[in-house]
């Protein structure tokens, strides 16, 4: 349902919101305790906010859901994704913002970015403190995320995410930290931008100008558990994930995408029935490379991906007939 009060002209230039909920729509009910509920503000009333602030973007408002994003999941993701690639075909839409909860912006960013053209900017923003919680982040966060919409530069980076006066490509960005408002990292890149709500700076020329998406979007994405290794990890989750349909298999493992011989072996036989497993790690940052053993169990090295990212892109090869362990891998090195 779109927004009435911030229906832009659909046909003059314009950005459009879609709104997920999360804490950036969050109230946190009281100063001192936590009572905190997301999604509970309309988009409605946050460019209203903007309005009071002297923004005079144009923008369309779209209500997608209000909802924490630990419930964001396929059904959503399908109807952003296509809600999205109608937009950007329009000449009038200059890009488009996504209002999310932090939790989960790391996968629904990713997916974004691997199945969307890149030539308008899609930015992801969410807070880390409700609208009404001591030291809120969340308006500046969207303004920042209108400034960097609308800027003419933009385009070819592929999604962004802003949050903390940062732009992170969804490649890079991960959530990093439970409660601080600087709660995103990128790695192997860091921010690829400053933005306030007065300044913004890229750190260097648009990497993917022109791009065509890299994957057709399925509504259907195929099971992809992921195994996170740990001292003593039996081999129960192995056998039950393969007895539940899973069709590849993410493990996030010690240090450089390590578990014990045990579950190595019992991943090397997954492969063998034709089930995909790639190596992540367990640990915030740092490369998962490819080793010897993976040459000889033909597992798949995540490189800069961390699990929750390696199984959207495990997921989005699968569902794209990319099954070969070899042509998977050369996928995972693509940057
Ligand atoms: C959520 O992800 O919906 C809750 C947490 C947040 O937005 O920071």
């Amino acid at each position: 349902m779109d927004a009435p009060r911030n229906r832009a002209d659909s046909t003059a230039p314009h950005i459009r919101v879609f709104a997920t909920g999360g804490t950036i729509a969050g109230v946190a009910g009281s100063a001192t305790r936590r009572d905190y509920r997301p999604g509970q503000i309309g988009i409605d009333d946050f460019l209203a906010a903007l309005a009071r602030l002297g923004i005079d973007t144009p923008i369309r408002g779209t209500q997608f859901a209000n909802i924490g994003s630990e419930d964001i999941g396929p059904a959503l993701w399908a109807r952003l994704h296509w809600a999205a690639m109608d937009a950007l075909a329009q000449d009038s839409c200059r890009g488009i913002i996504i209002t999310h909860g932090t939790d989960t912006a790391e996968e629904t960013a990713f997916l974004l970015d691997q199945t969307l053209p890149t030539n308008k900017p899609v930015v992801v923003v969410g807070a880390m403190r409700a609208a009404d919680a001591v030291g809120t982040d969340g308006l500046r966060n969207f303004v920042n995320a209108v400034r960097v919409a609308g800027d003419a530069d933009a385009p070819g980076r592929g999604v962004l995410l802003v949050m903390s006066d940062r732009i992170f490509a969804a490649r890079d960005a991960r959530k990093a930290h439970t409660e601080m408002t600087d709660a995103f990292k990128g790695f192997p890149r860091g921010p690829v931008g400053h933005v306030t709500p007065t300044s913004l700076e890229w750190f260097g020329p648009a990497w993917r100008a022109g791009e065509a998406a890299r994957y057709a979007f399925h509504d259907d994405m195929p099971a992809v558990p992921i195994l996170y290794a740990y001292a003593g990890m039996s081999v129960d989750g192995i056998t039950q994930a393969l007895a539940g349909g899973a069709k590849g298999i993410v493990l996030a493992g010690f240090g450089h995408g390590n578990a014990p011989r045990a579950i190595r072996d019992a991943l090397a036989q997954a492969v063998e029935q034709g089930v995909p497993v790639v190596r992540s790690s367990r640990v915030d940052e740092g490369l998962v490379d490819r080793e010897p053993e993976d040459d000889i169990a033909n597992f798949i090295a995540a490189r800069a991906l961390g699990p929750a990212r390696a199984r959207i892109l495990l997921q989005l090869l699968l569902a794209n007939g990319i099954t070969d362990p070899t042509r998977v891998q050369e996928e995972f090195s693509r940057r």
